[in-house]
C-alpha cells in the first residue's frame, strides 16, 4: 500500500501514488467518471474514479457510494487548478478503492448539501461538525486556545488552575449552577477562576486560568451560553492603564496567530481576512462618560423613534447589546471601554479616587457590533474596603474568608481579565451565532447531544 498522507499535505505529493483514508463527502455522477470529494479530517480532495482506470466491482461501489461512508483509496496526485477541496488545486486519479463501511441508503446521512433549520442541525450537532464550514470553525478555535497559551506563556505568565467546584459565588449571585455536595452542602460550577487566580497572582506575580465556566443566565441571546471557556490572566502590580496595554497586545497575537494558521479555514467562512489585518495596537480607548455622551449624539441623528429609543440610555445603566453595537461601529478596531458606573460593575472592582461611583473597570467591545470579549478590573486591595464591599452587598463572609486573608497578607495593586473564547471565536471568524463556536453548546433550551 503506498504511503498514507494527509489531504491537508497533498501539495507535497505531486505526481506519487499515495493512500487516502477517509469520508464520501460528496459525489457528482458523471456515468464512467465519478467524482468523489473525499476529506480526511485534514483536508478534502477532488478524487477521481474513471471506470476503465479501476477494477469493475470497486468502480461499482464508487458509483454507489454514499454520504459519509468511510473508505481507503489509493491513487496519484494531480494538480489541476480547477479541482475543488481543502486546499484546492490537487486532484487523485483513483486506483484502488476499499470501502471500509457504507451508509446504508435507509440510514441516510442526514446532514445533506441542501439547507437545514439551525435547530435540527444543532440536534445533529454529532455529525454537523463534519461540515466544512463547522470543521473550519473548530480548527479557528483550536487556534485561538494555542495562541492564548503561547502568548501567556511566552510573556512570564503561570498557568494555574482553579477550581470548578466552589463554594460561593465569583461574579454574581444571580447565575450560579447549583450542585448538591454529598447531601452536606451547596457547590456551585465556577463562573469564573478570578478569586483563585489572585490568590495564585500573590504566590507567581502573573498567572492565568483557562478552563470552562458556567453561568445560569436564562438569556437566550447569540452571545450567551451556559458553559463556555475563559481565559483570565491576573497580574501583580498592575494598572488599568497596564492592563489595556497587555490586552491589545494579547488580543492582537491571537488575531494575528489565525491570519498564518488559518487563511483556509477563513477562505471556507468567507471571513474577510483584511478586517482582520487592522487588528493591530494600539485599540481606541473611551470613558464610559464619553461613551454615553457618544451615545445620545448618536441616538440624536436617527428619526425612527424605536431605533432611537434602543440607543438611548441614562448615566449609571449598563451597556446592553444595541449601545455596544453602536458603539463599536464607530471604529474598525476592538474599542476599551473604561471606568464604568461601580452599581453595575462586580463588588471587587476598584473606586475611581474621588469619585467612588465609578470603578477602574474595562470592557474591551470587538468590532462590526461584536461587543463585549473581555472583562476586567483594577481589583480592591485595601481591606478595610473589600470587607465593606463583601458586606455592603450581602455576601456571606466566611465563604469569602480565604479571599479577605489576601488583603491582610501583603496586599498589593493588581489588576486582570476574562475572554470568553467563544466570544473572540465569533468575532474573529465573523459568525452571527455564538452556538457554533463551541463543538457542542450548552444553552438555557439545550443540553443535547
Ligand atoms: O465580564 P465577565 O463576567 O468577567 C468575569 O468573569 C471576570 N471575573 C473576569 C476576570 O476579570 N478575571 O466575563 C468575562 C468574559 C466576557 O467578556 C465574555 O467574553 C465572556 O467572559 N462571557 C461569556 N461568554 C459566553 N457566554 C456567556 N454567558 C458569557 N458570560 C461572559
Ligand atoms: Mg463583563
Amino acid at each position: 500500500m503506498p504511503q498514507v498522507i494527509s489531504l491537508g499535505d497533498i501539495a507535497n505529493y505531486i505526481g506519487q501514488e499515495v493512500t487516502i483514508r477517509g469520508w464520501l463527502y460528496d459525489r457528482t455522477d458523471k456515468g464512467k467518471l465519478q467524482f468523489l470529494q473525499v476529506r480526511d479530517g485534514s483536508g478534502r480532495a477532488q478524487c477521481v474514479a474513471f471506470r476503465k482506470d479501476m477494477d469493475e466491482t470497486e468502480f461499482e461501489a464508487a458509483r454507489t457510494l454514499t454520504q459519509e461512508s468511510s473508505l481507503v483509496l489509493t491513487g496519484t496526485v494531480r494538480q489541476d487548478e480547477r479541482a475543488p477541496g481543502v486546499p484546492g488545486g490537487f486532484e487523485i486519479g483513483i486506483k484502488t478503492l476499499q470501502v471500509i463501511q457504507r451508509v446504508a441508503e435507509e440510514d441516510a446521512y442526514p446532514i445533506t448539501p441542501k439547507e437545514h433549520g439551525v435547530e435540527f442541525l444543532m440536534d445533529n450537532r454529532h455529525l454537523w461538525v463534519r461540515s466544512e464550514r463547522q470543521w473550519a470553525i473548530l480548527r479557528v478555535r483550536a487556534t485561538i486556545m494555542r495562541a492564548i497559551r503561547d502568548f501567556l506563556d511566552d510573556h512570564g505568565y503561570l498557568a494555574v488552575d482553579t477550581p470548578i467546584l466552589t463554594p460561593a459565588a465569583g461574579e454574581s449571585t444571580t447565575e450560579l449552577f447549583a450542585i448538591d455536595y454529598f447531601g452536606e452542602m451547596t457547590a456551585y460550577l465556577a463562573q469564573t477562576g478570578q478569586l483563585y487566580n489572585e490568590a495564585n497572582m500573590m504566590s507567581f506575580g502573573k498567572v492565568y486560568a483557562f478552563g470552562p465556566t458556567f453561568r445560569a443566565e436564562k438569556s437566550k441571546t447569540r452571545r450567551h451560553l451556559t458553559e463556555f471557556w475563559m481565559v483570565e490572566p491576573e497580574m501583580a502590580w498592575f494598572s488599568l492603564e497596564d492592563l489595556m496595554a497587555m490586552e491589545e497586545q494579547f488580543i492582537a497575537s491571537i488575531v494575528g496567530k489565525v491570519l498564518e494558521k488559518n487563511r483556509a479555514e477563513l477562505k471556507i467562512l468567507e471571513r474577510d481576512a483584511s478586517i482582520l489585518e487592522r487588528i493591530v495596537p494600539p485599540f481606541p480607548r473611551i470613558s464610559y462618560d464619553d461613551a454615553v455622551t457618544k451615545l445620545a449624539e448618536l441616538a440624536a441623528q436617527i428619526d425612527d423613534p424605536e431605533q432611537k429609543a434602543l440607543l438611548q440610555i441614562e448615566w449609571g445603566n449598563d451597556f446592553g447589546s444595541p449601545h455596544e453595537t453602536a458603539l463599536t461601529q464607530l471604529y474598525d478596531k476592538p474599542v476599551f471601554c473604561y471606568n464604568y458606573p461601580s452599581a453595575v460593575k462586580a463588588f471587587y472592582m476598584q473606586p475611581v479616587e474621588g469619585r467612588p461611583e465609578v470603578c477602574r473597570s474595562v470592557d474591551l467591545l470587538a468590532p462590526e457590533g461584536y461587543g463585549e470579549i473581555c472583562g476586567g478590573s483594577e481589583r480592591i486591595f485595601d481591606s478595610a474596603l473589600i470587607e465593606s464591599r463583601v458586606a455592603q452587598i450581602g455576601l456571606p463572609r466566611e465563604a469569602y474568608a480565604w479571599y479577605l486573608d489576601l488583603r491582610k497578607f501583603g496586599t498589593i495593586p493588581h489588576a486582570g481579565f476574562g475572554m470568553g473564547v467563544e466570544r473572540a471565536v465569533a468575532w474573529i471568524c465573523g459568525l452571527p451565532h455564538i452556538r457554533e463556536t463551541i463543538p457542542y453548546a450548552r444553552m438555557l433550551k439545550r443540553l443535547y447531544p
